[in-house]
């Protein structure tokens, strides 16, 4: 049986944490998914969730911007806050928590539409000038890596772009809509390791200017990228903390297992 405590990732016990989620569990019909799962996302840095597949990473993930709310079976205990408001009472329009809460998923979903036009997607209000519209491709395809390799052919296909263009994309797209937390679904799993490599550079700056949470299964990765670990297994926290103490014979058994084998027992 895993031990689930209440543990405290927040680096300065100040700071404010941009999610925290208390004795929440998760299920879809009477599949418990996430059992009474607490933990306290701080707001700037890199949190990686990490766990064998099944664990959950992805299902708590996607509750987080209120994904799985949309599935019929899906029912939910306990508390969320998100930037300091209840994740369903704080947020009676669900659109203004993902302004808040942007999301990027394992396969990049690129329209079929122009790299402009998906970029912007988000922000098809009319209030934006011309000028405005293309100050904010610019600035988000700058921040995310890909202005250099796109900058002459805005207009063209975004369909046309490579794989690991394509996932820097979608992370443009999300940052149009100036997040405060930006969700990762296995962003590097469908690029070559090169794309992989950018797309975590990119990560870590962003991760000074708002919070980061990535599901990875890499624990290469893990070890780059991540200020914050949280590993999951079987629906419940094996342990998290930052990523020094975690990688560190400080950290559990299970957890040095899963860091060095990738293997858990749970
Ligand atoms: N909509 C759904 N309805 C029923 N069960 C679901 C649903 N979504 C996920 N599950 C189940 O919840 C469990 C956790 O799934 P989840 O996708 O969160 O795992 P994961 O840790 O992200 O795994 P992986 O590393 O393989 O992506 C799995 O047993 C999965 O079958
Ligand atoms: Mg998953």
């Amino acid at each position: 049986m895993l031990q689930n405590t209440h543990l405290q990732i927040v680096s300065d016990q100040t700071e404010t944490a941009a999610i925290s989620m208390k004795n929440f569990s998760a299920y879809f019909g009477e599949a418990c998914i996430l059992s009474d799962v607490s933990f306290d996302v701080p707001s700037r840095g890199v949190t990686c969730l990490i766990g064998p597949s099944g664990a959950g990473k992805s299902t708590l993930l996607r509750t987080l911007n209120r994904i799985n709310g949309e599935t019929q079976t899906a029912s939910f205990t306990g508390e969320v806050d998100v930037l300091g408001k209840p994740l369903i009472e704080g947020y009676p329009d669900v659109t203004i928590l993902r302004r808040k809460v942007g999301m990027v998923f394992q396969s990049p979903c690129v329209f079929p539409r122009s790299i402009s036009e998906n970029v912007l997607f988000g922000r098809r209000d009319k209030k934006l000038s011309k000028t405005e519209r293309r100050t904010l491709v610019e600035t988000c395809l700058k921040d995310a890596g890909l202005w250099s390799e796109v900058s002459k052919r805005l207009d063209k296909p975004a369909l046309n772009l490579s794989l690991g263009q394509q996932q820097r994309l979608c992370i443009a797209r999300a940052l149009a809509m100036t997040p405060d937390i930006l969700l990762l679904d296995e962003p590097t799993a469908s690029v070559d390791p090169v794309s992989a490599r950018v797309i975590e550079d990119l990560l870590t700056r962003l991760s000074s200017k708002m919070t980061i949470v990535m599901v990875t299964h890499n624990i290469a990765q893990t070890k780059r990228v991540a200020d914050h670990v949280v590993f999951l297994c079987d629906g419940q926290i094996v342990e998290a903390g930052a990523k020094t103490d975690m990688f560190s014979r400080r950290s559990c058994d299970k957890t040095r297992t899963y860091l060095t084998e990738e293997f858990c027992d749970c």
